[in-house]
């Protein structure tokens, strides 16, 4: 069934877990996500960027989403990820998203809060939750994202108070030291901060660039108040990888027996980061 992301990460931060948030653009990924909850039977955040409106439209991944999971009893959150543009949130509020990202953290502060807020409201009347963030992550290796590398911003605790406070949003998107993409050199993730923020706000928190990220620190992170831990890169690298391993032994295949290996795929690399996230509850 499709679930709000507040009702997931409700029940996430209560078990001190985190929901894998992944990256789709095309039926492959959407299967392969969608698999991927079903065979280790966690909740999932199938995630579609505002970026990928080249590969499908709002309504095409709205109809998918709804038609794979409408049966399952596993909650499932369709969300809009990454999107400063309001008649895109409106739109896909209409077709059927149960969660939207707005992102106003290259803006300043008090215009940030502004937007945020006015987003809030016009979904908050639909159900459909918000997530938006405060700080900004850099951009790492072979990330898709489109925006403008503003450098690792980190996120201040008391702003997060503050601009949790007067938006009313569902979750906070952190900066923390992730970067969108694959780290170049050794990260360097800011768990203590991490801990200052979760004192200020008592709603979910968001790790954004999951890719490449340490197990020790998800784990740390997730003792530390994450419950929703966004992926995109990885699952691209390891599915490409896969698909140019096997076209280099199998050169012939045809297009539709590549669409379905492909689907496997990435059902496995997400499962992989699934169990990690929801299984790592501190016992
Ligand atoms: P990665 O591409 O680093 O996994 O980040 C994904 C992300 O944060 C999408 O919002």
């Amino acid at each position: 069934m499709l679930c709000t992301l507040k009702e997931v990460l409700r029940q996430a931060q209560k078990e001190q877990r985190a929901i894998g948030s992944f990256n789709v653009y095309s039926m492959e990924t959407i299967h392969g996500v969608v698999q991927a909850a079903k065979e280790k039977n966690v909740p999932a955040i199938v995630s579609f960027g505002a970026s990928y409106l080249k590969n499908m439209t709002l309504e095409e991944v709205a109809a998918a989403v709804r038609r794979l999971t409408v049966t399952e009893e596993l909650p499932f959150v369709l969300h809009l990820d990454h999107c400063q543009d309001r008649a895109i949130i409106r739109r896909a509020i209409d077709a059927g998203f149960t969660s939207v990202m707005y992102d106003g953290s290259a803006l300043p502060f008090a215009q940030n809060v502004a937007n945020t807020k006015a987003v809030c409201q016009m979904a908050h009347e639909k159900n459909v939750s918000v997530e938006a963030e405060l700080g900004s992550l850099a951009l790492g290796d072979y990330s898709n994202e489109t925006e403008i590398d503003h450098g690792q911003q980190y996120t201040d605790p008391n702003s997060a108070r503050v601009f949790v406070e007067e938006t009313g949003v569902d979750a906070l998107a952190v900066s923390i030291g992730t970067v969108h993409g694959m780290y170049r050199g050794t990260p360097n993730i800011r768990v203590d901060l991490l801990k200052e923020i979760k004192k200020q706000v008592s709603v979910p928190l968001v790790l954004h660039g999951g890719s490449g990220t340490p197990e020790e620190i998800i784990r740390q992170c997730i003792q530390n108040g994450i419950c929703k831990i966004n992926v995109n890169t990885e699952l691209s690298q390891y599915t490409m990888a896969k698909t140019k391993e096997h076209l280099c032994k199998e050169p012939n295949t045809h297009f539709s027996q590549l669409s379905l290996l492909q689907r496997g795929w990435v059902t496995d690399i997400v499962g992989n980061y699934m169990m990690l996230f929801y299984g790592a509850k501190m016992r």
